[in-house]
């Protein structure tokens, strides 16, 4: 079941970027009709699981996410008329919960995690929870999916496609579903293609934790499942600081993107990824940050802390 809104995620256009005086390729998964690259992973799993009669119209969808899967599980939800549940913690922004809300969806916000829990472990200990005290649910597990994974396989097509000569693209990781499937496609038509992850301190995703991951879409305080079918040449953690600044910059060419297009921005010049034609995934848009990273009083709030701890990374490296 198809809905012809769902038809148009995907194909997004590729534009050339200068900045320090070289140039690089920018996917701008942010123009999906939900806002974001999950936007692609919601509709092909949705709608094979409905294909293959896993899930159907009275099939509530369960997921901890309170970012752009959360959007995009909204999104595609309302236009197939299914219910959706989806398991927040205290960091989820005003933004985000509204437009969960017009969705349609329900938000269920966990408390806080017991001692030596984090709160995304607990928030998939209430997705447990729901699934086992209700029928005809249905958990995306966004860490551990393979259809997810596969999902991504037309955003690397639509990269070799827009950029046949690419040697290098640099990916944002959280659930890493994005960068097992793009590194398994284009490393099965393209092996000598470097994947670079692009990951927060604050994420324990490649290793301990330094400082802290506040925006959505990067980084995992869990190592995600997906990450087994992920083929990367090369890990770049990045602060919180370098992702603000490094949004500011994009801003000024025009680019109202999210925190982890910054990320992967901060990435490219930490690494002087320049040498090779290089791509990158610009995930999501600005808007979704508008009570963090684009919020005035927000930055002038946590401005010292955000520099102490980038120093306190530089010092650890
Ligand atoms: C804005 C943004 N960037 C990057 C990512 C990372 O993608 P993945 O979870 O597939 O690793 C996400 C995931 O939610 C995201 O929302």
């Amino acid at each position: 079941m198809e809905l012809s809104i769902c038809k148009i995620i995907g194909n997004t256009p590729m534009i050339n970027l200068n900045v320090d005086g070289y140039t690089f390729m920018a996917k701008l998964e942010c123009l999906n009709i939900f806002g974001s690259m999950k936007d692609r992973a919601v509709s092909y799993v949705l709608n094979t699981l409905f294909e293959k009669g896993i899930i159907n119209q009275d099939t509530t969808i369960v997921e901890s996410s309170s970012g752009n899967f959360a959007i995009a599980l909204s999104g595609v939800c309302a236009t197939m008329n299914m219910k959706c549940i989806c398991v927040v913690d205290n960091n989820l922004t005003n933004i985000n919960k509204q437009i969960i809300k017009q969705f349609g969806s329900e938000i269920i916000q966990v408390d806080s995690p017991e001692k030596n829990q984090s709160y995304q472990e607990k928030r998939i200990e209430t997705v447990k929870q729901i699934l086992s005290s209700n029928i005809n649910t249905y958990w995306t597990n966004q860490y551990n999916n393979k259809l997810i994974q596969e999902s991504y396989f037309t955003l690397a097509e639509e990269i070799l496609n827009q950029c046949p000569q690419v040697e290098r693209i640099y990916v944002p990781v959280s659930t890493c579903g994005t960068i097992a499937g793009i590194s398994t496609w284009v490393k099965r038509f393209k092996p000598n293609v470097e994947i670079i992850a692009v990951d927060s301190y604050g994420s324990q995703i490649f290793g301990e934790r330094i400082g802290r991951n506040r925006f959505t879409g990067i980084g995992s305080r869990i190592k995600p499942g997906n990450l087994k079918n992920a083929i990367i040449d090369k890990v770049v953690r990045i602060s919180d600081y370098e992702c603000i600044k490094n949004c500011q910059y994009l801003l000024n060419l025009g680019l109202f993107v999210g925190a982890s297009s910054g990320a992967t921005l901060a990435a490219i010049r930490k690494t002087k990824g320049y040498d090779k034609t290089t791509v990158a995934i610009f995930p999501d848009r600005g808007d979704r940050y508008l009570d963090n990273l684009y919020n005035e009083t927000w930055i002038k709030e946590n401005y010292f802390k955000l520099l102490e701890e980038d120093k306190i990374v530089y010092d650890n490296i």
